[in-house]
């Protein structure tokens, strides 16, 4: 049995004042919540969710990282880096990376390998756009994405991390997957890493993401192979991330 988790991605947003308000809500209300929980603040906010999350049941994760360990790579942030600022998770090949700053398979499948090392829980994010699912191709293109990780680390190694399928047309554009199309990739994702390892499979959390709203959530985790959500918009609005984490209960 899967233990549920859901992620709050803030993306490009918030201050101080907005964390603090945020995450004073969501530890109010985290009690009510059965799932596992984490947030991934812009890298500046780190420090200040450190300190914001101390001794609560939510966890602390970043929304990009650099693959490599140190050096002159302006603007980048290492995993060590994370770590030091309480970082357990770190996504990884978010479509807005992989689209709006042309992060390849191969990149996103380097970090993925520094992540692991360094000892954080990369969050694996795949997906097609639409474009690339009305051509039939969303599993090609899903694979391929798998598929790059699996040339650098071994199948098992996916048992210490975490998959999100993101659909690219269904991300922040209020339109959701229907659970049935979800549980489609999600189980066809599932098929992918148990013709390498049936256990890990049985074993690894893949998150739906994309337009995930408090009125759809318990739907799409009632799934056989949604084992939670990767909270875009809705992250920002603590009632409704309560909502869609009590929907994982
Ligand atoms: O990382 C989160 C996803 O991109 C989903 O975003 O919930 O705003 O559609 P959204």
């Amino acid at each position: 049995m899967r233990r549920k988790l859901v992620a709050g991605n803030w993306k490009m947003h918030g201050s101080l004042d907005f964390n603090a308000g945020l995450v004073g809500r969501l530890r109010d209300g985290i009690g009510e919540v059965a799932c596992d929980v984490f947030v991934c603040p812009p890298f500046p906010y780190l420090a200040q969710l450190q300190q914001l999350l101390a001794g609560s049941e939510i966890g602390l994760g970043a929304q990009n990282a650099s693959e490599q360990q140190q050096g002159a790579f302006t603007g980048e942030v290492s995993l060590a880096m994370l770590r030091d600022f309480g970082c357990r998770y770190v996504l990884l090949g978010h479509s807005e990376r992989r689209t709006l700053y042309g992060e390849s398979d191969a990149l996103v499948a380097a970090k993925f390998e520094a992540a692991l090392a360094a000892g954080l829980v990369p969050v694996l994010c795949v997906g097609e756009t639409l474009a690339e699912r009305e051509a039939g191709l969303t599993e090609t293109v899903v694979f391929r994405q798998l598929r790059a990780v699996f040339e650098r680390v071994s199948v098992k190694a996916m048992a210490a991390a975490l998959l999100a399928y993101e659909p690219v047309w269904a991300i922040g554009t209020g339109v959701t997957a229907t659970p049935v199309q979800a549980q489609a990739v999600h189980a066809a994702i599932r098929g992918f890493v148990g013709a390498g390892d049936a256990a890990v499979a049985e074993g690894v959390r893949i998150l739906y993401g994309g337009s995930v709203k408090p009125q759809n959530a318990e739907e799409l985790f009632g799934q056989p192979d949604i084992d939670g959500g990767l909270i875009g918009g809705a992250a920002l609005v603590a009632d409704d991330f309560l909502a869609i984490c009590r929907a994982a209960n």
